[in-house]
């Protein structure tokens, strides 16, 4: 017996996310309806080419957002808020740059909005986050929220090829885009890293607030040496609670080998939620693809379909703290004569910078110095690198990647 009105989804974009979705919802159309009572189905779809963006939001109960990029899925999105509908999106780019807007205006027409599938894929980050945890005081989130950089800096790992040939490995086995820059500069992890900042801590977050660098210049010696010190390389995006405020970065970092992210592998993602009240969790899974972003998308419609929460609470601004403590990485190729330790040594140590361990390799008339040096406020270490760089023994450029101390 049927006699519940079907529940009527709007779905703008028939991508790769899209086109799964609508896969996933007829196989699952059954299931959800025993579940929740009512039958999901597609009201109406909107690509470049086909269906009116009016008419499918004047049929449906719920707008499910899979076009990706800031226009004009960010009108899309308001105007099904401020027509009562609910919004499910996996849109990274707009909720990074307009999340205030898009969320004050879901709080003011009091609909669900729901957006699982914007951060880390198909791992449940933001569900955590924002109801699990509502509850624990979120000191520090630390993530690999980028699929296509993890499997590059496994593969460097695990094969000793360097950056070009992983990315080319990648873009072969469809890791990568063709045009891979907003992943392996980092970006894509920052606009992740900005709404996952949001959510923690109640902070707005604006991607062009979170610094970025990418692991375009990462060389394989260092992921060489740094196994020798214990270390594994990934591209880590933190969220934290520091004195004066919050930051929100993303860089290369080392890990000690028992940080649950270090032996994150392939293209996974994995996130790592530190609280006083619960120590620490760590989720991890696929972080993009169709079939298992979808997933998350059809979760999401599910919940809306049974209320109540919805979107964040209002934000508190916090000031954005740049210069934080962090432990680094440094690799200096050096003329190899006496003194040089030294005088590197003492450098370090006028700006406070004490060296936790060290590895030194001779290469004929030069010599290669890798270190590891405890947490030190980040401005007083570049100003020791800045120092050292001008150092006449200095063969090349001394390279920086910050280490995550933590073990658990
Ligand atoms: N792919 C993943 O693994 C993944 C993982 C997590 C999150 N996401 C997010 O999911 C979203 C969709 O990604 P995707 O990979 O499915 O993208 P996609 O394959 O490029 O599909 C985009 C869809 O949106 C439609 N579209 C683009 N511009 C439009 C416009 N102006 N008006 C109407 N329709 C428009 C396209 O129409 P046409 O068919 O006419 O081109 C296409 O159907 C993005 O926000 C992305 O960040 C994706």
């Amino acid at each position: 017996m049927r006699d519940a009105e079907p529940f009527r989804i709007g779905l703008l974009g028939h991508g790769t996310v899209g086109a799964a979705f609508a896969d996933l919802l007829s196989a699952r159309a059954d299931a959800v309806e025993l579940a929740v009572g009512r039958r999901p189905e597609i009201a109406g779809v909107l690509t470049r080419s086909r269906g009116d963006f009016e008419d499918i939001l004047e049929r449906s109960d719920l707008i499910v957002e899979v076009i990706g990029g800031v226009e004009p899925a960010r009108e899309y999105i308001l105007k099904a808020i401020r027509a009562g509908r609910h919004v499910v999106s996996a849109n990274k780019a707009v909720l990074s740059r307009h999340g205030e807007e898009i969320y004050d205006a879901a709080r003011e027409a009091g609909i669900q909005l729901r957006f699982e599938a914007a951060v880390g894929g198909v791992v449940p980050v933001i569900r955590v986050i924002h109801e699990t945890l509502a509850a624990a005081h979120v000191d520090r989130v630390h993530g690999i929220v980028n699929g296509t950089t993890n499997f590059i800096l496994s593969e460097m790992s695990r094969t000793g090829a360097s950056y070009a040939d992983c990315l080319a490995e990648a873009q072969r086995l469809g890791y990568a885009e063709a045009d891979p820059s907003d992943d392996v500069s980092g970006r894509d992890a920052a606009a992740k890293m900005a709404i996952i900042a949001r959510l923690a801590f109640g902070a707005p977050v604006h991607i062009d607030e979170v610094p970025h660098e990418g692991i375009e210049a990462l060389a394989p010696d260092d992921i060489a040496y740094a196994e020798e010190l214990g270390l594994a390389l990934k591209l880590v995006g933190s969220a934290e609670r520091v004195a004066g405020g919050v930051a929100v970065r993303v860089f290369p970092t080392f890990l000690y080998a028992e940080h649950p992210l270090a032996s994150v592998g392939g293209a996974f993602n994995a996130v790592t939620i530190e609280s006083e009240a619960i120590t620490e969790i760590t989720l991890s899974g696929p972080g993009a693809g169709g079939s298992q972003t979808a997933s998350a998308v059809l979760g999401d419609v599910i919940s809306a379909m049974i209320p109540p929460p919805s979107a964040p609470p209002p934000a508190v601004p916090q000031p954005l703290v740049s210069d934080v403590e962090s432990a680094f990485y440094l690799h200096l190729e050096v003329a190899d004569r006496p003194g040089v330790l030294a005088r590197v040594a003492e450098i370090l140590g006028l700006q406070g910078v004490s060296v936790k361990s060290v590895v030194q390799r001779g290469l004929g008339d030069n010599a290669r110095l890798v270190m590891v040096a405890h947490p030190v406020l980040e401005s007083r270490f570049m100003a020791a690198v800045g120092l050292i760089g001008r150092l006449d023994f200095l063969r090349a450029p001394p390279r920086v990647i910050r280490v995550i101390e933590e073990h658990f």
